[in-house]
């Protein structure tokens, strides 16, 4: 039996409905591979997918000073930052800024860009799994000012460890602190069930021609999504398996949450408070304040 074949029969056989954070729930970003490929769609201008567009991102900087209260000399902390570009630019405004994030390509790229705008002196990046930092060893514990953590990367993990690392976070900001969390808003996820399928000559997934096929399962009980990607390498008859999870949250249990991590007031902006994002309305964005 040829790879292809084989590989075909394992998608035959695949498990009907794929249960949440069975097989993994996150994309390989600390893949060297993955996070080299996974960077040029950061830096791609023609879409969005990855980290907003430039124009996009300015307006959310200027939101995030004005909101988290942030000046020059302040300290922040950019938990899941990618390749840096909030932070960077935050350090070029004047903040001292701590990046944590375990895509190897973004880290690199990061410090690379913070040398290149003459703010290396204010930025330290880590390449880390923001599970695993060890806030004390780090000497973080009540040193920052305000923290991020952007584009919806809360949802990629399990209600335990999003839990945990908003108590980690709450810990690591000094009294008044400000945190502020982007999330997908519940309301307006698509609830069906579907699939759908492309090739590419190279992309995400791969520098060779590939075939995606992917499916979304919509877990209501737990009101979770889980997408299962199949990566069939045409060259080599290899493919990938990899699933995806996100969980949603409805306003009054992620306010809890935060409540719950120490954190006391907490404003809920739905939309991104008006700003013109071309997807803003998909979006809430928490900001909250540790007393
Ligand atoms: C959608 S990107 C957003 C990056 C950045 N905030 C931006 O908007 O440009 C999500 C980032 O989360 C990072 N990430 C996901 N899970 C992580 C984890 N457990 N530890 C560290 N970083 C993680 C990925 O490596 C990726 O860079």
């Amino acid at each position: 039996m040829t790879s292809v074949t084989d590989a075909l029969w394992r998608i035959y056989n695949r498990p009907e409905r794929p249960l949440p954070w069975i097989t993994g729930g996150n994309l390989p970003w600390d893949d060297p591979d993955f996070s080299r490929r996974m960077l040029r769609e950061h830096l791609d201008q023609s879409h969005g997918a990855a980290s907003r567009q430039d124009g996009e991102r300015a307006a959310q900087i200027d939101w995030l000073w004005k909101k988290l209260g942030l000046q020059s000399g302040q300290h922040l902390f950019d938990v899941t930052c990618g390749p840096g570009l909030y932070a960077v630019e935050m350090a070029r405004r004047g903040c001292h800024v701590t990046g944590v994030d375990f895509g190897p390509a973004s880290i690199a790229y990061a410090k690379e860009q913070a040398a290149a705008q003459g703010v290396a002196d204010r930025c330290h990046f880590n390449l880390q799994d923001v599970r695993q930092m060890d806030y004390d060893d780090n000497n973080v514990v009540g040193s920052f000012d305000a923290a991020i953590l952007l584009y919806g990367q809360l949802a990629v993990f399990t209600k335990e460890e999003a839990m945990a690392l908003l108590a980690q976070i709450a810990q690591s900001l000094k009294p008044g602190g400000k945190l502020c969390v982007e999330l997908l808003n519940q309301e307006r996820v698509d609830k069906k069930d579907s699939n759908w399928w492309y090739t590419d000559d190279k992309g995400l997934w791969g520098d060779a021609p590939f075939l995606h096929l992917g499916e979304r399962f919509w877990h209501d009980d737990e009101q979770i999504s889980v997408e299962r990607f199949h990566i069939l390498h045409l060259e080599t008859g290899q493919m990938d398996e990899v699933h995806l999870c996100d969980q949603t949250y409805a306003v009054d249990e992620m306010v809890g949450m935060m409540k719950g991590a120490g954190f006391t007031a907490v404003d809920v902006y739905p939309a991104w408070d008006g700003l013109p994002l071309y997807d803003a309305g998909e979006w809430i964005v928490y900001v909250a304040e540790k007393s």
